[in-house]
């Protein structure tokens, strides 16, 4: 089979795998975001993948303490002012899928100016979900839909999304549990998923190439025979 087009990771384990060492859970976060540049420069590199969605901030995550939100928040703004070289340099474009209405208009216009500076990059399209719930995302969409009176179609559903970045192929969640917590519902119908017990900050390229190598073993059959 061929490689996967569309990745899509269920970040998991930063917090487990700082209180292991001893250290507080937004260490986990910080050693959690270096990750995310290695495997968007391996995707980046990589002849076949095209797109890359990661899941940085749930629907679910704003009930977690004040204090580990904000510093969330803070991370993602200094990471993005900081990753705008690693965008530029492997030629990634960035991506956001999520209601990001409820962010700082600071952190907003970060977003916003990231997107901009990234439009042309055509190498892999890195989406980040932030402040994203599946079941979100269909409710706005069908929203959507309603006010430019349009009907909806399996085929031009994805239209009225926050971006059109197709179905996925491979689901990947780190961190030992195995569940999809609500993670890009309509776009997994055919996806192939992968558990692994690997605490996020501690997944690698070279694991992540094994599972490519065994998602090309697997027989996609889409429904058919
Ligand atoms: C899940 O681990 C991870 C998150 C809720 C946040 C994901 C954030 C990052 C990977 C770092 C920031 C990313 C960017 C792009 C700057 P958890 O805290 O639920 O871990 P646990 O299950 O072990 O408690």
């Amino acid at each position: 089979m061929n490689s996967p087009r569309h990745i899509a990771i269920i970040m998991d384990g930063n917090g487990r795998w700082a209180q292991q060492r001893g250290f507080k859970r937004i260490k986990g976060h910080e050693r959690g975001a270096e990750v995310v540049r290695e495997i968007t420069t391996y995707c980046a590199n990589h002849p076949e993948i095209e797109v890359l969605t990661l899941y940085a901030f749930s629907t679910e995550n704003w009930k977690r303490p004040k204090m580990e939100v904000e510093f969330l928040m803070k991370l993602l703004d200094n990471w993005l002012k900081k990753e705008l070289a690693t965008y530029q340099k492997e030629n990634v474009r960035f991506e956001v899928i999520g209601d990001i209405s409820r962010f700082t208009p600071a952190l907003q216009e970060r977003i916003r100016l990231t997107k901009e500076a990234t439009k042309d990059n055509d190498r892999l399209t890195q989406v980040l979900a932030l402040n994203y719930g599946g079941r979100d995302e269909i409710i706005r969409a069908c929203r959507r839909a309603c006010e430019a009176k349009k009907e909806i179609t399996e085929e031009n559903f994805e239209e009225f999304f926050d971006a059109q970045i197709g179905d996925v192929d491979m689901l990947i969640r780190t961190g030992g549990e195995k569940r999809i917590s609500n993670f890009l519902l309509w776009r997994i119908a055919y996806a192939e998923l992968f558990f692994t017990n690997t605490y996020w900050p501690d997944f690698t390229p070279q694991e992540l190439e094994t599972l490519i190598e065994e998602f090309k073993g697997r027989n996609r059959r889409f429904g058919a025979i």
